[in-house]
């Protein structure tokens, strides 16, 4: 039996593994982690990571064709094909910090590999860029998707200043074939563990090779994600009536995308920390995101939120202003306004009618995914503000 083992049980290596012991019965994978939670919660009911599916593919292959373990050095010893699935998180200090990738982790594994490995053994290396074929067409082609949604949010603000409906911009836009419909939802700002990251290496990479106009020109991306954030709490501040202190704002949508309980780079984390800074007080409801997680995005460095929380120095400080509850209702009661920050089909389908009846007036709706109706929203009574749409 051919037998694999990958390093990292991640995002990237649980599913991927998971779904390869499940189309290839007869391989035999290990997904190996030195983190025992993140082991220990794959091996039960309570998986460490959410992706529609993933539970099924688990349950159906765990202890048949695919293991856990933390036991990393013996499932590399006995492996025929090793994955390297490790983080490789924006570096914190040092050479290239807040750009370049900390490539600490991935050169561990390496090390330990070669270590476990018998003399004599021939490796042949294979580098995975998602089926590109150089590494730098992984940066580019993050690069330029970024570049569509900030171009798209760059829009939303001159649409809000001049009364145009950026869903209608981005429609006419993307029916040229050669600019196509995908990647122009307007939005609170892009997140994830993948975007921010890669531009910020390909911008270091730039400047490391003497192009700083070229750099210059890909962190405009960023600055306008992070304008997009400060936008959208500004607006919040501005429309309650230019203060938020102890009021209540529920915050629906937590991840940085739907289907997901990933907040790596969320722009949820920005725009809470901007009203927590103005004195708000924060209810916060997400499908898959656990208060654990939550509270601790919320109290941690930037920098810090890609490093895995086991190998941190800091242990996250409690946040006081801050409540976590698992319903969108129960988040919603008593608030002054509601923002939605992650575009969860649930949160299409709630019944507005009860919630702004449990809601303080006026009852302020800001919709930061552009995912509701905001007609019948102002119908039962709501403020509704709208990404990039008139108000
Ligand atoms: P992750 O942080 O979710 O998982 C990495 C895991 O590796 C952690 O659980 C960590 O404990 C473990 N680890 C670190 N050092 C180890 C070691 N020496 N031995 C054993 N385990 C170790 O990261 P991820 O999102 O799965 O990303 C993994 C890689 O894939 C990164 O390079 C990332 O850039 C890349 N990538 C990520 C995505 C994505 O969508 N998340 C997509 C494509 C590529
Ligand atoms: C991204 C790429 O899309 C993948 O092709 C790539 O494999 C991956 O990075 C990676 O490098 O690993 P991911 O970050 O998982 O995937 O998620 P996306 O669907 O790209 O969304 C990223 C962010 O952009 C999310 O916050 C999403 O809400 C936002 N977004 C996306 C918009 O605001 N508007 C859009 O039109 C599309």
């Amino acid at each position: 039996m051919v037998k694999i083992c990958c390093i990292g049980a991640g995002y990237v290596g649980g599913p991927t593994m998971a779904v390869i012991a499940l189309k290839c019965p007869s391989i035999e994978v290990a997904v190996v982690d030195i983190s025992k939670s993140r082991i220990a919660a794959w091996n039960s009911d309570q998986l460490p990571i959410y992706e529609p599916g993933l539970d099924g593919v688990v349950k159906q292959c765990r202890g048949r064709n695919l293991f856990f373990s933390t036991d990393v050095e013996k499932h590399v010893f006995e492996a025929d094909i090793v994955f390297v699935s490790v983080n490789t998180p924006t570096k914190t200090q040092g050479l290239g910090a807040g750009k370049a990738a900390d490539l600490t982790y991935w050169e561990s594994a390496a090390r330990m590999i070669a270590d476990v490995s018998n003399k004599g053994i021939k490796f042949q290396i294979l580098s995975n860029p998602e089926f590109l074929a150089e590494e730098l067409s992984k940066l580019a082609a993050n690069a330029f998707l970024a570049q569509r949604i900030s171009s798209v949010n760059a829009m939303s603000a001159l649409c809000e200043a001049t009364g145009a409906n950026v869903q209608q911009v981005s429609y006419s836009v993307g029916t040229d074939s050669r600019i196509g419909p995908k990647f122009l939802n307007a939005s609170v700002g892009f997140g994830g563990s993948c975007f921010q990251k890669d531009i910020l290496n390909l911008v270091y990479i730039c400047e490391c090779n003497g192009l700083p106009e070229v750099a210059e020109y890909w962190k405009q991306v960023i600055k306008i994600n992070d304008y997009q954030k400060s936008r959208f709490v500004n607006r919040v501040v501005s429309s309650m009536f230019n203060t938020v202190s102890n009021k209540k704002i529920a915050i629906l949508g937590f991840a940085f995308k739907k289907d997901t309980g990933d907040t790596r780079e969320t722009p949820a984390i920005d725009v809470c920390q901007g009203l927590l800074g103005d004195k708000a007080n924060l209810s916060i409801y997400d499908p898959q995101v656990t208060e654990d997680q939550i509270q601790r995005d919320l109290s941690m460095n930037k920098f810090d939120w890609d490093h895995p929380i086991h190998l941190q120095p800091t242990s996250p400080t409690t946040v006081k202003k801050v409540s976590v509850v698992w319903d969108a209702y129960e988040a919603t009661k008593d608030a002054h306004g509601l923002c939605i920050l992650t575009e969860w089909d649930e949160f299409k389908t709630l019944d507005y009618q009860k919630i702004f009846e449990n809601m303080q007036k006026p009852a302020f709706v800001f919709d930061g995914r552009n995912i509701v109706d905001a007609d019948k929203l102002r119908e039962i009574g709501f403020i509704v503000y709208a990404i990039g749409k008139p108000l």
